[in-house]
C-alpha cells in the first residue's frame, strides 16, 4: 500500500499549529505559541489571536512540510479544526485548509478540537482502548465527561456549570499576580506548599453528581488571599510566603474533585478504561493522584500532544476520513460552539 500523507491545521485558540502524518506516524508537529502576546493581558485576547494566526499560518505550514521532508504536492488529505473556539481564530486555519484542499484537489476533513484532545490519548498507544470507556476533557475552555460506547460515539454525562478547570487555574493565577497560562505556574508553586494548609473544596451541583463547579473555589481563594468581599484586582493581604500553600490547597481541591468525579463516572457506567485530553493533563500531580488507583486503565496524551497541537487534528481527521470515505464541502464554516456529542 502507498504511504498516505495527512496535513492537519489547528488555530482554535492561541496556538497556530500544522502537522504532517505519514499514515499514522507523526512526521512533523509544529506549534507556534502566542503566549507572549497574551500574557500581559492575563488571558487570550481574541482579536490579537486572530491577527497573529494570520501572520503565522503560512510560515507554520511551510515549517511543518520542511520538517517532514515532503513537498506540498505529496499531501493526500487536509484536516482542520472547525471548532469549538474563537470564531476569528478558527476562520484563519479553516480558510488556509480550504485553500490547500482546493488548490491541491485533495479532500478536506473537518474535526472537533475537543474530540481531537481525547483522540490524542490514543495516538501513541500500542494496544487499542477497550470500549465502552470514559473520556475526561480537562482543558482551558472545557471540563466534560463523556461515555464513549465505541470509537467516535460519545454521550455527554457531565460538564462544568461555570468555569472550566484550566480556566480556574488561569483565573486563580491572575488574581495572585502570576502570569498566564496559570496552570503550569500554579503547579510549580504548589510543589513548595502544603496542600492541607487551607481548607478549600470544589463545588457540587445538587442532583448532578457528575457536574463540576469551580467558581466557588475560585472565590474562596480570592477571599483567602485578599480578604472577604475583595475583587480580583484588589491588593494581596496574605504574605507572599503563604502563596505556595494557597496554590497547593487550591490545586489539591480542584484535582481531588476531578479524580472523584471521573471515577464516579467510570463506576456509574461500568467502565474500566479512561481517556484523558486537554492542557490540564500536563499536570503531574493530577497524573500521580490517578496513578494511586490501580483498578483502572488510564490513557494519557504524550508530550507534544497535550496542549493544543495539529497532530491530534490530523490523526482524528485521518481516522474519520477512513470511516466516511468522503470529505467536507468547501462551504463549511467555523463553528465556535461546535458540539461533539
Ligand atoms: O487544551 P489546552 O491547551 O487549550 C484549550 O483547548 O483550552 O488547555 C490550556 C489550559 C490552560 O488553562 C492552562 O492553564 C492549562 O491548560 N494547563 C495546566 C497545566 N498546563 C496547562 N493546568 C494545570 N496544570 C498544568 N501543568
Ligand atoms: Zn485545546
Amino acid at each position: 500500500m502507498n504511504d498516505y500523507y495527512t496535513l492537519g491545521i489547528e488555530s482554535t485558540c492561541d496556538e497556530t499549529g500544522c502537522a504532517i502524518l505519514c499514515n499514522e506516524q507523526i512526521l512533523a508537529n509544529v506549534v507556534a505559541s502566542q503566549i507572549d502576546l497574551h500574557t500581559e493581558y492575563g488571558g487570550v485576547v481574541p482579536e490579537l489571536a486572530c491577527r497573529r494566526h494570520i501572520d503565522l499560518i503560512i510560515p507554520v505550514v511551510d515549517e511543518a512540510l520542511q520538517q517532514a521532508g515532503i513537498p506540498l504536492s505529496k499531501i493526500d488529505l487536509i484536516a482542520v479544526a472547525q471548532g469549538p473556539g474563537l470564531v476569528g481564530a478558527i476562520m484563519v486555519g479553516l480558510n488556509c485548509a480550504k485553500t490547500l484542499a482546493w488548490t491541491l484537489g485533495k479532500p478536506l476533513i473537518a474535526v472537533n478540537h475537543i474530540e481531537a484532545h481525547l483522540f490524542a490519548a490514543l495516538m501513541h498507544q500500542k494496544t487499542p482502548a477497550a470500549y465502552p470507556c470514559i473520556g475526561a476533557v480537562l482543558s482551558g475552555g472545557h471540563t466534560a465527561l463523556v461515555h464513549i460506547t465505541q470509537p467516535g460515539v460519545y454521550q455527554l454525562i457531565g460538564q462544568t456549570v461555570d468555569d472550566a478547570i484550566g480556566e480556574a487555574f488561569d483565573k486563580v493565577a491572575r488574581m495572585l499576580g502570576l502570569p498566564y497560562p496559570g496552570g503550569p505556574v500554579i503547579e510549580a508553586l504548589a510543589r513548595q506548599g502544603d496542600p492541607k494548609k487551607y481548607p478549600l473544596r470544589a463545588g457540587s451541583v445538587k442532583g448532578h453528581p457528575l457536574s463540576f463547579s469551580f467558581s466557588g473555589l475560585k472565590t474562596a481563594v480570592l477571599y483567602t488571599a485578599k480578604g472577604k468581599g475583595a475583587k480580583p484586582g484588589s491588593e494581596l493581604l496574605l504574605p507572599q510566603s503563604e502563596l505556595p500553600h494557597l496554590a497547593a490547597s487550591f490545586q489539591q481541591a480542584a484535582l481531588e474533585d476531578i479524580v472523584l468525579k471521573v471515577h464516579k463516572a467510570a463506576e456509574m457506567k461500568g467502565c474500566k478504561t479512561i481517556l484523558f485530553g486537554g492542557g490540564v493533563t500536563a499536570n503531574q500531580r493530577l497524573r500521580e493522584m490517578f496513578a494511586a488507583h490501580s483498578q483502572f486503565t488510564y490513557h494519557w496524551p504524550e508530550k507534544g500532544l497535550i496542549l493544543d497541537n495539529a497532530a491530534m487534528i490530523a490523526g482524528l481527521g485521518l481516522q474519520k476520513f477512513r470511516q466516511q470515505s468522503k470529505g467536507a464541502p468547501l462551504e463549511i464554516e467555523a463553528m465556535p460552539n461546535m458540539p461533539f456529542t
